[in-house]
């Protein structure tokens, strides 16, 4: 199976404090990863240093995505080579309908065309994985949206955009038992659409268990602190994170 991330030694800052202490990863083609570890400990920052996020630096290290070092590119080329990040805390955009935007990301990421009657098609097939309205399309992106409701417009995001590598960072925090299945049942949707890769951040196994898991990676004060397969996660979920240190 071909490499689709390698992470490298990866120190990151923010604010000139290291928060990364190096950091190595490697995701393989279409493979499923898990990130734990206790609040604070790294894994946000971890996810927006693959991204490029300009409020981190890299001070070390090196990020290598389908054959290409993007340690030093910037978000939007990262986003072409077919990286993407659902935010812990999505943004608000207004004057921008969540449809608009998404056609535009669209027509970024790929550089191509789409004519309006065939995204909505693809935007309506979404939808309709999540559950979400269709009146959802014409609202401005996440204003007013609950926090349910922008986690599912996250999920939307990965539907229609194909990234080859969804990194989706605490996408369950917040939502109801039922909102848990059809954000999981859309990023299985995602898994099965495009055989993409993901990089699930979270603190809840119940968003995991649609999922084939491949690898469970724990953070603790911005180390890896173990590695191992999916019995990690129930590992985690009975004794907590006790045993690891950074
Ligand atoms: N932009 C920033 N400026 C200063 N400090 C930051 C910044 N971003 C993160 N940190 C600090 O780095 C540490 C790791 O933060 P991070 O958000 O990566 O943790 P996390 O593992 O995602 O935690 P949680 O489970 O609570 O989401 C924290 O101590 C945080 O305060
Ligand atoms: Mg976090």
């Amino acid at each position: 199976m071909s490499e689709l991330l390698k992470i490298t030694g990866l120190r990151v800052s923010a604010e000139d404090k290291e928060i990364l202490h190096g950091v190595d990863l490697t995701i393989n083609e279409g493979e499923t990863h898990v990130i734990m570890g206790p609040n604070g400990a790294g894994k946000s920052t971890l996810g927006a240093a693959i991204m490029g996020s300009p409020e981190y630096a890299i001070t070390g290290g090196s990020i290598v995505f389908d054959d290409n070092d993007i340690t030093e590119e910037t978000p939007d080329k990262r986003a072409k080579h077919g990286i993407f990040l659902s935010f812990q805390n999505p943004i608000e955009i207004p004057g921008i309908t969540l449809s608009s935007f998404l056609r535009s990301a669209y027509e970024q990421i790929t550089g191509e065309r789409i004519k309006l009657f065939e995204f909505k098609k693809k935007l309506g097939a979404a939808m309709d994985i999540l559950q979400l309205d269709k009146s959802y399309a014409d609202r401005e992106l996440n204003v007013g949206f609950s926090g349910g409701e922008k986690k599912k417009a996250e999920i939307l995001q990965l539907l229609v955009l194909r990234p080859k590598l969804a990194i989706l960072d605490e996408t369950d925090s917040g939502l109801d038992v039922d909102a848990v299945k059809t954000v999981s049942a859309g990023i299985k949707a995602y898994k099965e659409q495009t055989g993409g890769s993901l990089l699930i951040i979270t603190h809840n196994t119940k968003i995991l268990e649609a999922l084939i898991v491949d690898k469970t990676h724990i953070i603790a004060d911005g180390k890896l602190a173990a590695e191992g397969g999916a019995e990690l996660i129930d590992e985690v979920a009975e004794h907590g994170f006790e045993n690891y240190t950074g």
